[in-house]
């Protein structure tokens, strides 16, 4: 037979298209996660092995503690939890109702388009004007809303401000007129790139009144970082300061926004707040048309302005953050889901009331500084402070000397400042009195039993209990952590569920297992709404490993036999340094830039004070490879990571190797450069292309570097 079309044999073109169809399914079934989720798994078993979770202390909270709390004992956590869990719609509709709806909504939670959740759909809100607005008609009005303290200048003193609820609201209602001056409006997207001043937090606030996405980019990144986060978001404007100091040291925000919005054709206006005004080195140059001086404007507009009511799945803000492949993602938050996590976890997890002084030390550029500086504290109605400077400057007791200051009752910060701390000394501390101190946290990466511990005794006197929480950019707010009142902590782990997070560990095939990689089943309120402009990049990378009935946060995690989880860290190329997320693939993205650089590998290593660091492993093109000065190489390639990323994201160490361990499918096999990198013994080398590669490394990783 002669078969030349589909109509003449649709069997034969049918059953060929099905087994086309199947062989590709199984390659692609095959090839995906087989290897990576074998190493990852590794990973997690070998700190399984190492102890990880093998603390044995209980710290229960004292009577004390649970007397004034709001939810107390274990009975009144699961109470609580078990609701949240069997009736989530009744749960977190209850707890939304504390909060101000200019409109009620219809429907608690609609699951129609999974994985992109809808909370308390038609429900009409505003996010500033319940952190505001609805704190003055409680009586607040006067109450300090936001205390500053402001980096010494060199042989200066710092500058300390405090800001009463109602001065907040004039001073975000003239910032949001100004944006409005601006021809800002609803949905339009603004980025902030300011140091942590309470115009940081006004700017913020501002958007949000008037239904302004913003998009704030953290202080340390580059020019070309935030010329990438405005061309993604297309942002109308950037906001900045002619300056910041960090240490003494001035940093030009405003030259580096010049630098950065020369290709930004979104961007249509700078506008720049004036904090430095006479000092040489903050001597800005404007670009008329462009650029526009944020005093200026604001002598032209009142410090009245109404809040734009918002549909509850409006976009609030997007926020740009690392994963384990291409460039940082916009994560999205809406502002009913978003603002009811940052509510209840303020509210539950630090227990805040409206006579706490609440700090938490991360800087807005992160999600932490969203969630826990800006909007959570101020929902409870409680005095939140914003130091502007470094931990270790003017000397290592400035943060507990704030602390004696202000007399700060909740500290949250992260296990790499904590590590910094106990190096610095325990006599820093004890010159200091902590004694208005009844609650600390940590946040950011795993801590260490021993950091807790320290941070328990030395900052806590041993009295105030410890909450370790676990969450990311994209759950906008806590999901694994102790309440305060109710949770016998273990030092080291994040304990257990927030209400409404159903937590899991699971194996490659989604069976629940006691070392493992860490899934959530339902939604909760404070889930992202997606990656800005790429809804198939979220499912691949958030929804795709269990066939989409888990979210996958892309943590490794080890449950005990009380049920408690302890998160091990990244299972992707994703690494913590110093809590700051960093994908693998950027550093490799910078470096082949560089005309000597055929190939990288970057992995993170463990590292006393960062919790990890990145260590890159770089091969040289041949006809480099002889001529090339190793030394002078290493600086150019780390001068690159500073100007397309940031300071903060430079490897420990570039190390320059003839070859990089690879399968013979041409995969390169990370965990063997750790393995070299932290000094262990090898896995297993047999499915490697060419195993004698990995001495070579270990040889050119022990010679000292240059
Ligand atoms: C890590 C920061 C262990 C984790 C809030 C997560 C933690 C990533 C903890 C998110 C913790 C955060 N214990 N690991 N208590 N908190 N992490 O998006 O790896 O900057 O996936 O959000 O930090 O970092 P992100």
């Amino acid at each position: 037979m002669d078969i030349k079309t589909f109509s003449e044999a649709p069997w034969l073109y049918l059953s060929l298209s099905i087994v086309i169809a199947f062989a590709t399914y199984l390659i692609l079934r095959r090839q995906r996660p087989a290897t990576a989720i074998n190493e990852e798994m590794n990973d997690v078993k070998q700190a399984a092995a190492e102890g990880f979770s093998s603390s044995e202390e209980i710290f229960p909270p004292s009577s004390d503690f649970i007397a004034k709390a709001r939810v107390k004992g274990m009975a009144g956590y699961q109470k609580l939890y078990r609701r949240s869990i069997d009736d989530p719609e009744g749960f977190w509709a209850d707890e939304a109702k504390e909060l101000t709806w200019f409109e009620p909504w219809t429907k608690v939670l609609d699951e129609s388009k999974k994985p992109f959740f809808k909370w308390f759909v038609g429900g009409k809100t505003n996010l500033a004007y319940n952190c505001i607005d609805a704190q003055i008609a409680k009586g607040l009005g006067e109450k300090v809303a936001i205390v500053f303290e402001g980096e010494p200048t060199p042989g200066g003193v710092a500058e300390i401000r405090k800001i009463t609820y109602r001065e907040l609201l004039s001073e975000v209602s003239r910032f949001a007129n100004v944006l409005k001056s601006l021809d800002l409006k609803k949905g339009d997207t603004v980025a902030i790139y300011m140091p942590m001043v309470p115009e940081l937090a006004f700017a913020v606030l501002a958007c949000a009144r008037i239904g302004v996405v913003h998009s704030v980019v953290f202080g340390g990144f580059s020019a070309e970082s935030i010329r990438d986060r405005v061309n993604d978001a297309n942002s109308k404007a950037v906001i900045t300061m002619d300056g910041g100091y960090r240490r003494g040291k001035f940093l030009p925000l405003k030259q580096t926004v010049d630098e950065a919005v020369k290709d930004c054709p979104s961007c249509k206006h700078v506008l720049v707040l004036q904090r430095h005004l006479g000092k040489p080195d903050a001597a800005c140059t404007m670009q008329s048309g462009r650029d526009l001086w944020y005093h200026e404007r604001a002598a032209q507009v009142t410090d009245v302005c109404p809040a734009v009511w918002q549909e509850s799945n409006d976009m609030l803000f997007l926020l740009y953050t690392s994963g384990s492949t291409g460039k940082p993602k916009g994560i999205i938050h809406g502002t009913g889901g978003y603002m009811l996590q940052a509510y209840t976890t303020n509210k539950y997890v630090f227990d805040l009331r409206n006579d706490d002084l609440f700090w938490c030390t991360a800087d807005v550029g992160w999600v932490t500084g969203h969630t826990y500086v800006v909007y959570g504290p101020l929902l409870n109605g409680a005095s939140v402070l914003m130091y502007e400077g470094a931990p270790d400057a003017p000397d290592f007791g400035r943060f507990w000397k704030i602390i004696q200051d202000h007399k700060v009752s909740v500290f949250y910060t992260a296990p790499t400042a904590i590590r910094a701390f106990m190096k610095w000394g325990d006599e820093w501390v004890k010159k200091h009195d902590l004694s208005s101190l009844r609650l600390l946290g940590s946040v950011g990466e795993p801590i260490n039993p021993e950091a807790w511990l320290w941070y328990h005794r030395n900052i806590g006197a041993a009295r105030c209990p410890i909450v370790d929480t676990w969450w990311q950019t994209e759950t906008g707010g806590h999901m694994i952590t102790p309440i305060p009142g109710c949770t016998p902590t273990k030092p080291g782990s994040a304990t257990l569920p927030f209400f409404g997070v159903d937590a899991a560990v699971l194996d490659e095939n989604g069976e629940e297992t006691d070392s493992g990689i860490l899934a959530i089943r339902k939604p909760w309120p404070g889930i992202t709404q997606g990656i800005y402009g790429d809804e198939k990049r979220y499912i691949e990378a958030y929804w795709s490993r269990w066939g989409g009935k888990y979210y996958f946060p892309g943590d490794g995690a080890i449950k005990d036999k009380d049920g408690y989880l302890w998160i091990t860290g990244r299972v992707d190329d994703v690494v913590n340094v110093s809590g700051h997320r960093i994908g693998t693939a950027e550093l490799e993205a910078v470096f082949i830039e560089n005309e000597a650089v055929a190939e990288s590998a970057v992995i993170g290593v463990k590292h006393d004070l960062k919790g990890q660091g990145l260590m890159a492993f770089v091969i040289l093109k041949t006809a480099h490879a002889k001529t090339v000065n190793e030394a002078n190489l290493a600086k150019t390639l780390n001068n690159m990571v500073d100007a397309k990323i940031g300071k903060f994201a430079r490897p420990e160490r570039i190390v320059f190797v003839p070859d990089l361990p690879k399968t013979r499918s041409g995969k390169i096999m990370r965990r063997l450069l750790r393995d070299i990198s932290e000094d262990r013994e090898l896995g297993n080398v047999s499915t490697l292309a060419d195993p004698a590669v990995v001495e070579a490394i270990r040889q050119k990783f022990a010679t000292p570097a240059v």
